[in-house]
């Protein structure tokens, strides 16, 4: 198996950091290296260390380049790749209008699997190297998902979704249809290669009673999958749950009724939460994910980073795609700064960077696989260039720390900024183009 060395500038989270200014929470290398062999990484170090062991490695050298972990993305919809920017509404109007016209779509399995390649080319040209997706109810847009990330050796995580009201025919399955297409998705693809399944019913108002109940069914006879939804995202939406489930608590309540409601649990949005959602939250290790610019976008409300952090609740951060506005977790990032100071609370860049890598991977129990440069990971690995635009380089010439350069790649950087995106060891982005 031919080695692979990538050198320049390597920085790895290996904890959380504990304050702005917590140097012993990463590794930073400036003359650092990762030796890759078959897909997963197998020393990284100094340069001189890690050169040491490489056997006819082919090098390529990315000074002065900074190299880190993939960058992992905690929430979005395949099938919106043709929605993100549609022009002027709020949460219920926006899927009606342009989100659910736009999934129907991925009943043809042709389109789905052009827009999944689509799809992948997007998010690896924005760095990232793990997203865990909402496919549309159709299985064909499972299926077509799932074969894109298999050809690539991306490991990616995603579901069918499941809704069986309050949505237009042609996008609605039944709460036994619903069932029965995640098992088959789930035996197949599920622990396949780098695959990893998540049920997914898409929200309150789209599922039945009986179709939640058989969610919770396919959580207890798959306690390994990850089950992903959507939690208080808009008053509207609440106020619609709250009729549709008068019996419930409380919004969570839903789902917890359900026997949804386990660390596995992926909730976006999870805005506008009642006392009682966030003790659940802490109790049961489920994790809210924090979607800035979906929440900008479509004006839904500030997310309580400080609050729920406070609580010992691990939230994920992702770009919402379509509602979100930019594949670039670096530009999440910069959102996600600007949504925190409205409430006075702070982003330092070396949390927002662990965040988006061992963070979000520590979420998902997988910061053995992804996430993170230790020897045993997988080799997916982000290039990044803090003077890839004229502006940036300009403010580069005035930076002196590397929390400082840290902070103008997530403020000022995006698809531009990733020279190269590395997945199980292999380049993604052709050299020189963007993607
Ligand atoms: N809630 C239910 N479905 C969706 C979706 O597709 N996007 C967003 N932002 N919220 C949702
Ligand atoms: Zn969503």
């Amino acid at each position: 198996m031919v080695q692979k060395l990538l050198r320049g500038r390597v920085l790895n989270f290996v904890a959380e950091p504990q304050w702005p200014e917590d140097v012993a929470s990463f590794q930073y290398l400036e003359d650092g290296a990762i030796l890759i062999s078959d897909g997963r990484i197998i020393a990284m170090g100094a340069h001189a260390d890690v050169v040491a062991k490489a056997q006819g490695a082919e090098v390529v050298d990315h000074r002065p380049h900074l190299l880190m972990p993939g960058f992992i993305d905690m929430h979005l919809h395949f099938p919106q790749v043709q929605v993100i920017a549609s022009w002027g509404s709020q949460l219920l109007d926006w899927l009606n209008n342009y989100t659910f016209p736009a999934e129907l779509g991925f009943a043809d399995a042709n389109y789905a699997a052009r827009m999944a390649a689509a799809f992948c080319d997007q998010l690896t040209g924005h760095g990232t190297t793990t997203a865990m997706a909402f496919c549309s109810v159709h299985e064909t847009s499972a299926e077509a998902f799932f074969a894109e990330a298999a050809r690539r050796d991306m490991c990616m995580i995603g579901g069918k979704t499941m809704m069986d009201r309050n949505a237009p025919e042609g996008l609605m399955d039944s709460a036994q249809e619903g069932y029965d297409a995640t098992k088959r998705l789930i035996a197949k693809w599920h622990g396949q290669g780098r695959a990893r399944y998540a049920i997914t019913p898409r929200f309150a108002i789209t599922s039945t009673p009986e179709q939640l109940e058989m969610s919770g069914a396919l959580v207890a006879e798959h306690p390994d999958c990850f089950v992903q939804t959507h939690l208080s995202e808009n008053k509207a939406e609440i106020a619609f749950t709250k009729e549709l489930y008068p019996e419930a608590r409380d919004y969570l309540d839903v789902y917890q009724r359900a026997g949804l409601v386990t660390d596995k649990l992926f909730l976006g949005h999870a805005i506008h939460l009642e006392p009682r959602e966030i003790d659940a939250l802490a109790e049961t290790g489920a994790h809210p994910v924090f979607c800035p610019t979906s929440n900008l976008f479509l004006g839904s409300g500030l997310f309580d980073q400080a609050g729920l952090k406070a609580r010992g609740i691990q939230s994920g951060i992702a770009t919402d795609i379509g509602a979100g506005t930019s594949y670039s977790m670096l530009q999440t990032l910069n959102e996600g700064y600007k949504v925190l100071q409205l409430q006075g609370q702070a982003l330092h860049p070396y949390q927002a960077f662990h965040w988006i890598t061992r963070g979000n991977a520590q979420t998902l129990g997988m910061a053995d696989e992804i996430g993170t440069l230790e020897v045993g990971s997988a080799a997916d690995v982000v290039v990044l260039d803090a003077r890839a635009t004229s502006a940036m380089a300009l403010r580069m010439e005035a930076a002196e720390t590397l929390a400082e350069e840290l902070f103008v790649l997530m403020m000022m950087g995006d698809d531009r900024a990733v020279a190269q995106t590395y997945v199980a060891g292999a380049a993604q982005k052709a050299q020189g183009l963007a993607a």
